[in-house]
């Protein structure tokens, strides 16, 4: 092999070595380099099962796991040269071993392939983003969670078509998010559960003829089980897929927040106010505070969005088993997990600095009409009208109050009797916004007090 250019790793029924581009197209070293850790514990793992089954004596096994160490902590320091030439983080990482240890190193490598590995190392990663992205998670809901308790009998406007619909609570609000994310963590956890299996072990694709102990790999690296089919494990990248289509729809969750800070701190709203920290000025009109963080975490929801469509269309029509294909199945995920790791920090910041303008909320919460539904529930409720007609005299008394420029708790109350004679003085106690809100009592609803509930079972839930 020394008398060729070819692989050390892979090269003995080659002459030449690689072409220039194909060592760019081929090598993931660039990216995969990420998976280190992982790696060096999956070789662990691996060697002190092979030494515990016979297959490795236990001088080379104390060797190699010495030699490992010794990598990883060359990795951390520094002090280690990454090569392109030895294309991937596995032969990378046994290629300073060989020289470290000698021979011994190339006992590792019995009764595994790099496919087995990858899919390992990957699977170990994506666990590990879990569980950092469920942190995130967390501290935005408890930040949300604040402000829904701060707020919980604060009114605004609530919105449907963004048109102002009922008067809601701004904790009411909030606590909507705290169920989305949440559901979020619900998804990255769940995908937690089945990928927490154990591809080590399935070598190449077809398993091996060596005495391995797939179920002591799997415990040493925190897996519930081995993978039970060799050509699954190391085809399978459903792991990545579903940890992707999480992180997606938990970004689109990201975006919507972001978009109705951009649209709450616009002049023509000012329902927010978010701080210096999180808002950029203009050099040119020195009046402006522009909500960039907001507006970059909306935009990049785009990238995490794009990363699952990227891998879903790696994956599709690929045959079992491994494909080179899979190489590409890292940048996305990386990329998505990087994403969404800032957007969630953002947007924590975000909600925890941010001041509610409780005024400006309030004046806005009755305007547009937004108590018609309570005029119509009371017109059904106590002057016994059946839903529709209440409907309809609703709507004649809104298009008066309309054509007379004030809002419905303004007309006079014989207007109002002009239209429907039953109509007595009882009627203002549900025309404002705050009895309004407050008489959505109903499981799930708006009312300060069902808020102040939420927030409790949430805290008890998710904290
Ligand atoms: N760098 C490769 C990847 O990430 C490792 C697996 C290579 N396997 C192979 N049969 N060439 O997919």
């Amino acid at each position: 092999m020394t008398d060729s250019k070819a692989s050390a790793m892979w090269g003995g029924r080659f002459e030449a070595g690689p072409a220039a581009v194909m060592s760019r197209i081929n090598a993931s070293i660039d990216f995969d380099k990420r998976l280190y850790a992982q790696d060096i514990r999956g070789s662990k793992a691996h060697c002190a099962m092979l030494v515990e089954t016979g297959v490795v004596s236990r001088d080379d096994g104390q060797a190699i796991l010495a030699g490992l160490d010794r990598v990883l902590q060359e990795i951390e320091s520094g002090a280690f040269v990454f090569r392109a030439d030895l294309e991937d983080i596995h032969m990378n990482v046994e290629a300073r071993l060989a020289e470290l240890i000698g021979d011994a190193a190339g006992r590792l490598h019995t009764a595994r392939s790099r496919n087995d590995q990858v899919a390992t190392d990957f699977r170990l990663w994506v666990r590990d983003a879990i569980d950092g992205l469920d942190g995130m998670l967390k501290a935005l809901q408890a930040a949300l969670l604040d402000k829904a308790e701060a707020h919980a009998g604060t009114v605004m406007p609530g919105f449907t078509h963004l048109q102002a619909a009922q008067p809601v609570t701004f904790g009411h609000h909030m606590m909507a998010y705290v169920e989305m994310f949440g559901r979020d963590r619900g998804r990255l956890v769940d995908g937690r559960a089945r990928l927490n299996e154990s591809p080590l072990g399935a070598a190449a694709l077809a398993g091996t003829s060596f005495p391995i102990d797939r179920f002591m790999t799997a415990k040493a690296l925190g897996f519930d089980r081995p993978c039970a089919n060799s050509l699954d494990a190391v085809s399978d990248r459903d792991f990545a897929l579903e940890f992707l289509a999480a992180a997606a729809i938990c970004a689109v969750h990201l975006s919507r927040l972001a978009e109705e800070l951009v649209i709450w701190t616009s002049a023509q709203f000012r329902f927010v106010r978010l701080s210096d920290s999180y808002t950029t000025g203009s050099s040119i009109m020195p009046q402006k505070r522009n909500p960039d963080a907001a507006e970059l975490t909306r935009a990049k929801a785009g990238r995490v969005i794009g990363d699952l469509n990227a891998l879903l269309i790696v994956m599709k029509g690929l045959p079992l088993t491994y494909s080179k294909d899979m190489q590409d199945d890292k940048e996305p995920v990386f990329e998505a997990a990087e994403t969404l790791e800032l957007c969630l920090a953002a947007m924590a910041g975000m909600i925890r600095d941010m001041t509610v303008e409780e005024a400006t909320l309030r004046a806005a919460a009755g305007a547009g009409f937004t108590t018609a539904t309570d005029l119509a529930d009371w017109l059904v409720r106590v002057l016994g009208m059946p839903f529709r007609q209440a409907h309809h005299v609703t709507g004649r008394i809104v298009k008066l109050a309309e054509a007379q420029g004030v809002g419905i708790e303004d007309l006079a109350l014989d207007a109002m009797q002009a239209i429907e004679s039953g109509i007595d003085a009882r009627v203002f106690e549900v025309l404002g916004v705050d009895a309004s809100a407050a008489s959505r009592t109903s499981f799930g609803g708006t009312a300060p007090d069902n808020v102040r509930a939420a927030v409790q079972a949430a805290r008890q839930r998710h904290l």
